[in-house]
């Protein structure tokens, strides 16, 4: 038996805290938030890459990585790169 629990997570540089089973899929948590809806639900099993995301600069896919495995580390969204760019100047 799983259970919901209060996860914080780093979004684009934004904390977000979430409340969701640990196993939840990230691609479930990030179509919620605002400015996200970009986030493609498509194949929804790890196969067709429409939901590539960034964990620590490593491109995973959002529909199979758990939440409880991002916590701590900095998830990126494909707008959220652009964003990223521009604060760090890099872009
Ligand atoms: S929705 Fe297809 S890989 Fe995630």
């Amino acid at each position: 038996m799983s259970s919901r629990i209060a996860y914080m997570l780093d979004i684009n540089g934004r904390r977000r805290i979430v409340d969701v089973e640990g196993t939840t899929p990230l691609l479930w948590v990030m179509t919620e938030e605002p400015g996200l809806s970009c986030m493609p639900f498509a194949c929804s099993a790890g196969l067709c890459g429409a939901c590539t995301i960034e964990v620590d600069g490593v491109t995973v896919r959002a529909c199979s990585f758990p939440v409880e495995e991002a916590v701590g580390r900095r998830i990126v969204s494909p707008g959220g790169l652009n964003e990223t760019y521009r604060v760090d100047g890099q872009g």
